[in-house]
């Protein structure tokens, strides 16, 4: 055909032969990309061939040019494809090799040259608060912070305006939740959560930040730590709640040390008590509260309290770490001064 070495034709088999020529010498995928949309944009030299289509009076040479731009523009990108393909390859096996970072040299050098740093003593106390109850077959859960009305009093039978509900200097949350928002004053709705949640039997113990209004002194924090426990079972009684304390006494503080009860008031527990723990040297630690799970609450939890029975107990772990540590001041607990932190290991 006359058309096949038209100067047309001519033109655009050189475009064609040049450009797949630097598409494989492109040396970057970003190259690839600029140089393909030049040699099929508007400007390129395959777009110069195909405006000449419209200049052509026969029409077979028109037909044979057009499929020829086709074509050339395909082959155009099929080998763009290939091109990426091998650059994008490359590339990534580079990006590999960069990002590459020798692990044994880095800590080597943290050893030598970097301070480790240390958890928080509240941290510090937690965890080994959970180790000792994992221990004794509990399981952790963990409940919001920020809770309604129903969980941190109205499920702990604590009904709107029951007078036991000023036991707790409560921080109001402004919300479109319909009754009140509160930041939780104890971890005790986490028994309500983990009632609701979780099919009986349950031995669990529940850490976690609680606010109250408080000014910050030497032994009182708005914001602080506690950890809740709660077992429900068939047939539990007072005696194992104060076998549990017990155990949990010895385990925690040492052989030296034992627990006793004494009668208290929580709305949540009947009978309820407060326990000391006992020093070797005869002194005494006031630590928490604990009882027999109310009815009331166990029914809030979704529980026949025909059927289950159970206990609770709850202490602050804050003051614990600073006895523990002999702290004077829980505030410089929360003073984040490295003077401070670098004294505990
Ligand atoms: N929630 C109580 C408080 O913050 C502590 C407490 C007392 C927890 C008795 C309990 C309990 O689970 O049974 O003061």
């Amino acid at each position: 055909m006359s058309t096949s070495s038209s100067p047309e034709m001519q033109q655009l088999a050189s475009a064609l032969a040049e450009g797949v020529a630097s598409i494989r010498s492109s040396t970057s995928s970003d190259d690839l990309r600029t140089l393909m949309s030049a040699l099929t944009g508007k400007k390129g030299a395959i777009a110069t061939v195909k405006a000449s289509l419209g200049k052509l009076t026969d029409i077979d040479a028109r037909k044979a040019l057009g499929s020829a731009v086709n074509d050339a523009l395909n082959e155009l990108h099929s080998a763009a494809e290939t091109r990426s393909r091998e650059l994008r390859t490359a590339e990534f096996a580079e990006q590999i090799q960069s990002e590459r970072v020798d692990m044994t040299e880095l800590a080597l050098s943290a050893r030598t040259t970097q301070r480790r740093g240390r958890m928080h003593l509240v941290t510090q106390a937690t965890e080994r608060l959970e180790d000792v109850f994992i221990g004794l077959g509990f399981q952790i859960a963990e409940g919001p912070e920020v809770e309604t009305d129903f969980y941190n009093f109205e499920a702990l039978n604590m009904p709107p305006s029951h007078p036991a509900r000023s036991m707790w200097d409560t921080l109001f949350i402004e919300s479109d939740v319909e009754g009140s928002v509160v930041l939780r004053t104890h971890t005790s709705p986490v028994q309500i959560r983990v009632m609701q949640e979780w099919p009986p039997p349950i031995y669990a113990v529940m850490p976690g930040r609680v606010f109250r209004k408080e000014t910050p002194d030497a032994t009182h924090m708005p914001v602080f730590h506690q950890i809740e426990g709660l077992v429900i079972d068939r047939g539990i009684t007072f005696a194992d709640l104060a076998g549990t304390i017990e155990s949990f006494t010895k385990a925690f503080f040492g052989s030296g040390f034992t627990s006793r009860l004494r009668p208290s008031y929580f709305p949540f527990t009947e009978p309820s008590a407060e326990f000391d723990i006992r020093r070797p040297d005869g002194s005494w630690i006031e630590l928490g509260g604990c009882g027999m799970v109310h009815p009331h609450v166990l029914r809030a939890g979704g529980l026949d309290p025909n059927e289950w029975s159970g206990f609770a107990f709850g202490f602050g772990i804050d003051r614990m770490a600073k006895e523990r540590h002999g702290v004077n001041d829980l505030r410089d607990m929360y003073s984040d001064d490295v003077r401070f932190t670098e004294q505990f290991s």
